[in-house]
């Protein structure tokens, strides 16, 4: 078991307070990890920092914007400076607005834009000189379904996980010289905040179930394995992959 564990490691996790960002930094904790989280809320910060100590775990976590370049400058980057190297980034924030593409604001489409992806892109960005100083980083940015099928998801958020994927690929080339690692994990309908809307209303959640081979909706936990799996040494071979964790619905056509 030499390979399944992270002590030692040094993790960033963006957006750990809530979903799938908690229940990985949770799972990163339990294999040994140090953890670093960052969400606006400061108070829901403290609370899961609190919860994670009464589990025996130390974290840090860090109030800022992840959109924010001041927040970034600011708040962000002095801790990186501190720790001097960092092995896992794990660009989890997402949000969403669903409706008619015709009835987006083009300041709904920028926000979800600013978000989703040119979050993960500056924030990639800012931690590249830790992650080249680490001898085995690994970057896991979570996409979605939606990047691939159409979910009815709305068309900008399908569009910015789409370019992640893309952002994935490349980048898993271009950083492969500096033993970098870049994948994607793409979910699923899953419980969270972000999703509690749709999977609140009976008739939509039958509809997701009908269309999953595995008959349910996914916990957050289901998603912080597989993310783990790829900032474990485990998985070392592996970059510019996108892990699709769906319980069978997008390869299921009737
Ligand atoms: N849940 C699903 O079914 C599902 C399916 C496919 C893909 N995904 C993707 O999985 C990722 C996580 O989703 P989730 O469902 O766990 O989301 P969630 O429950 O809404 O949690 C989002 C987390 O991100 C933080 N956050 C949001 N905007 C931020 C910002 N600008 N700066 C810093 N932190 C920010 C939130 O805290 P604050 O609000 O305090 O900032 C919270 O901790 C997203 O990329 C999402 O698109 C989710």
């Amino acid at each position: 078991m030499a390979n399944w564990h992270l002590k030692g490691k040094k993790a960033l996790i963006t957006g750990g307070t809530k979903g799938i960002g908690k229940a990985t930094a949770t799972e990163f904790l339990q294999l040994g990890a140090e953890v670093l989280i960052i969400a606006r809320n400061g108070e829901e910060i403290k609370a899961c920092l609190q919860e994670w100590q009464t589990m025996g775990f130390t974290a840090q976590g860090i109030a800022a914007d992840v959109c924010s370049a001041y927040d970034q400058e600011n708040y962000i980057f002095p801790i990186l400076k501190e720790w001097k190297s960092l092995d896992i980034l794990v660009n989890n924030v997402g949000t969403n607005i669903r409706k008619e593409f015709i009835e987006y604001e083009a300041e709904e489409i920028r926000q979800i834009f600013e978000t989703n992806i040119f979050s993960a892109i500056s924030m990639t960005k800012l931690c590249f000189e830790f992650l080249e100083k680490s001898t085995e980083a690994s970057v896991i940015n979570v996409s979605s379904v939606a990047a691939l099928v159409d979910v009815a998801s709305g068309t900008p958020y399908g569009m910015t996980k789409a370019a992640e994927l893309q952002f994935t690929r490349n980048l898993a080339v271009e950083w492969a010289k500096y033993n970098i690692r870049v994948n994607a994990v793409s979910p699923w309908y899953t419980r969270t905040p972000l999703t509690e809307t749709v999977l609140n209303q009976p008739a939509r959640l039958q509809k997701i179930i009908d269309k999953t081979p595995l008959n349910r909706v996914a916990e957050p936990e289901e998603m912080a394995t597989a993310i783990t799996f790829l900032a474990l040494k485990a998985s070392s071979y592996i970059t510019g992959h996108n892990l699709v964790v769906d319980g069978g619905m997008t390869i299921k056509t009737l």
